[in-house]
């Protein structure tokens, strides 16, 4: 692993990021007026990882591929997210938007973590041998899409963030709603002293929404040639994945 970069490692800037501010302010126009954002209170986790498998099963491209059950992925999702992720639930690093003129629907959520705490997580019981090993492809195309990163950076404790999973549901998607979350998330690692923060964007979307918020692709991965243990597990997934990077000055 290479030496601590410090403040001088900046991620290369491809593509058309924008400063945090003007996009947001774009985003003024989307009419969320009915929608409140808010960190979420610990109570509300298996709401959030509800509405995340609502979200990205069968539709997020890497999860998809990975072709787990709901039930699966919901015991997975209590593992990745809250196994070693409670910290950050009652740190405010989870945030929740819910729809006020839906009775509190909720819309979207962005779950956040220390990075350092994220990649160390153990594979829940009962796992199947099958499983186990989707799951170890899964975590190869990680550590792949990571690689400029622990090459170039040696993080402490509480200085890198990981936006673990961003998602808005389909009827709320396209007003800017996820950008909002996502800035949030960002804002109050910041004022917890976070340095980084660090995020895996497998869609056009997701990408646009982190560029929006000040992030920059560091590294790309095309999953559809990603081999592992001699097999393509990734072949049908299109586009690219993309490890985007910011500083939080
Ligand atoms: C990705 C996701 C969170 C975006 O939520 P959202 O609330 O619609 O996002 P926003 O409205 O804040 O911003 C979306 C941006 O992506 C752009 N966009 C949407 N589809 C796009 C595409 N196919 N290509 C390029 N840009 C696209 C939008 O135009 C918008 O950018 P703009 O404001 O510059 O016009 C949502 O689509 C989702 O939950 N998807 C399923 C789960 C998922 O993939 N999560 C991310 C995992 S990496």
């Amino acid at each position: 692993m290479g030496g601590f970069a410090g403040p001088t490692a900046r991620a290369e800037t491809e593509g058309h990021s924008q400063p945090l501010e003007t996009d947001l302010a774009m985003h003024d126009r989307t009419g969320l007026e009915n929608i409140a954002i808010a960190p979420a209170r610990p109570e509300e986790a298996e709401t959030i990882l509800e509405l995340f498998v609502d979200i990205f099963h069968n539709r997020e491209p890497l999860t998809a591929a990975v072709g787990f059950s709901r039930r699966r992925m919901l015991d997975l999702g209590r593992s990745v997210h809250l196994g070693r992720g409670r910290p950050a639930l009652e740190n405010g690093l989870w945030w929740m938007a819910r729809d006020a003129s839906g009775g509190g629907a909720p819309a979207g959520f962005a779950v956040c973590n220390d990075l350092l705490a994220e990649i160390h997580q153990e594979i829940p019981p009962g796992t199947t041998a099958d499983e186990t090993e989707r799951i170890a492809a899964f975590a190869a195309l990680q550590q792949e899409l990571h690689r400029p990163l622990t090459e170039r950076f040696d993080f402490a404790p509480g200085e890198c963030l990981h936006i673990s999973a961003l998602g808005v549901s389909p009827g709320y998607q396209g007003r800017g709603l996820a950008t909002r979350l996502l800035a949030a998330a960002v804002e109050r690692a910041r004022d917890l002293g976070f340095r980084y923060a660090t995020a895996e964007c497998t869609s056009p979307a997701s990408r646009r929404c982190h560029e929006k918020c000040g992030f920059a692709s560091m590294h790309r991965v095309w999953p559809c040639e990603f081999n592992f243990q001699c097999k393509r597990p990734f072949a049908d997934i299109k586009d690219d994945c993309n490890l985007m990077f910011r500083e939080l000055p």
